[in-house]
């Protein structure tokens, strides 16, 4: 995808590194947790980003949310950078984008009723005119699959889907363009997940919603989202539109997490190729030189360990960072 008009949001180059410990003599070390991201998203669409717990996935939501310090990069929202606000410049932009969290008991004050919570949300961000606000949030209640009598109840008087859905209100309060998901269903029963997905694609049908959609559930990212992104490491090693990615996917990390996920049909796992991972991905302290996934990898040769690949587009919108793919897609897994 070229940056245009229809890219609502577009990262470069971004790296969240934190400094952490202070040894013996005040030694500090880094840990890498996005190393050199970029992707683009365009309006009205859904990209995920999918990999093990570790891989920087959350790091990126936070970045992006400006909720943690962005140590390299760029992001844009529209003609906006908004990697560069800061201060009220920053404050009065945050109504464009905004952030739904795995945990619906933690994300709401126990003591606050619902309602509160939403017109909170709507005076902060001084959405419209005091007057309407409460009007504004019955709607929201309603739109988001709650009844209006529900908003004088505290938080413990709802399911935790229903929670989720008075986080998904407060979100929305401002009629946002952006919302970052950070695992919004895996709190919930499994039973409960789908109903929140089908009312997050029906808003986001409703409102021309942009999703960035984070989810270690490959279901769940399959059933979602337009484009995904694989991470290792703090890195995007594969990035594709859906079809493709879940058809044809060529890195081998990807193949591996493909080849694992027991919601996937077995015929269709690593097209029938079980790839076991071994070990551990290694420490965003230690960042191993060479292809971050070398350690691990069934196909890693000297050369893997010498140079890092770079994203290079192998297909029309697919792009692998693997030396060993090829136009021909990896040993023994050709492309066609
Ligand atoms: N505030 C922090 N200080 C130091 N290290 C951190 C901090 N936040 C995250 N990390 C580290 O950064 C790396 C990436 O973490 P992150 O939470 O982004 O991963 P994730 O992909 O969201 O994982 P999960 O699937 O478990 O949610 C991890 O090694 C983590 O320990
Ligand atoms: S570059 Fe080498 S080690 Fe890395 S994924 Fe490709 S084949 Fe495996
Ligand atoms: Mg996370």
């Amino acid at each position: 995808m070229t940056a245009g008009d229809d890219v609502l949001l577009a990262v470069r180059d971004l790296k969240v590194h934190f400094a952490v410990g202070s040894g013996m003599f005040g030694a500090r070390s880094t840990v890498k947790a996005v190393d050199g991201v970029s992707f683009e998203v365009r309006r009205g669409s859904t990209f995920g980003i999918v990999g093990e717990s570790g891989s920087g996935k959350s790091s990126i939501a936070l970045a992006v949310m400006r909720l943690l310090r962005i140590s390299n990069g760029r992001v844009h929202l529209g003609g906006t950078e908004i990697s560069a606000l800061e201060g009220d410049a920053l404050r009065r932009e945050r109504r464009r984008f905004q952030m739904v969290f795995q945990d619906p008991y933690a994300s709401l004050n126990p003591r606050k009723r619902a309602g509160d919570a939403i017109l909170d949300a709507l005076n902060l961000m001084d959405v419209g005119d005091p007057s309407g606000r409460p009007e504004r949030a019955r709607e929201l209640f309603l739109q988001t699959g709650l009844r209006p009598e529900q908003l004088m109840l505290f938080p413990h008087q709802f399911s935790g889907g229903q929670r989720q859905r008075i986080v998904l209100a407060r979100a929305l309060a401002a009629r946002p363009e952006l919302v970052v998901c950070d695992e919004p269903v895996s709190a919930l029963d499994v039973a409960i997940q789908a109903q929140m997905l089908n009312l997050m694609l029906r808003l986001q049908q409703a409102f021309g919603l942009t999703y960035l959609f984070i989810s270690h559930d490959l279901g769940v990212v399959r059933h979602m989202c337009d484009e995904v992104a694989v991470m290792y490491l703090g890195r995007i090693v594969e990035r594709a539109g859906r079809d493709a990615l879940f058809a044809r996917p060529l890195h081998p990390y990807t193949l591996a997490l493909w080849s694992a996920a027991p919601s996937f049909d077995p015929r269709e796992r690593g097209r029938g190729r079980r790839i076991r991972l071994q070990g551990e991905p290694p420490s965003p302290v230690n960042v191993p030189a060479g292809c971050r996934f070398a350690g691990r990898c069934p196909h890693a040769q000297a050369q893997c360990r010498a140079f890092e690949p770079e994203l290079r587009e192998r297909a029309s919108g697919h792009w692998v960072a693997c030396h060993r793919v090829d136009d021909h897609g990896v040993p023994d897994y050709p492309l066609g």
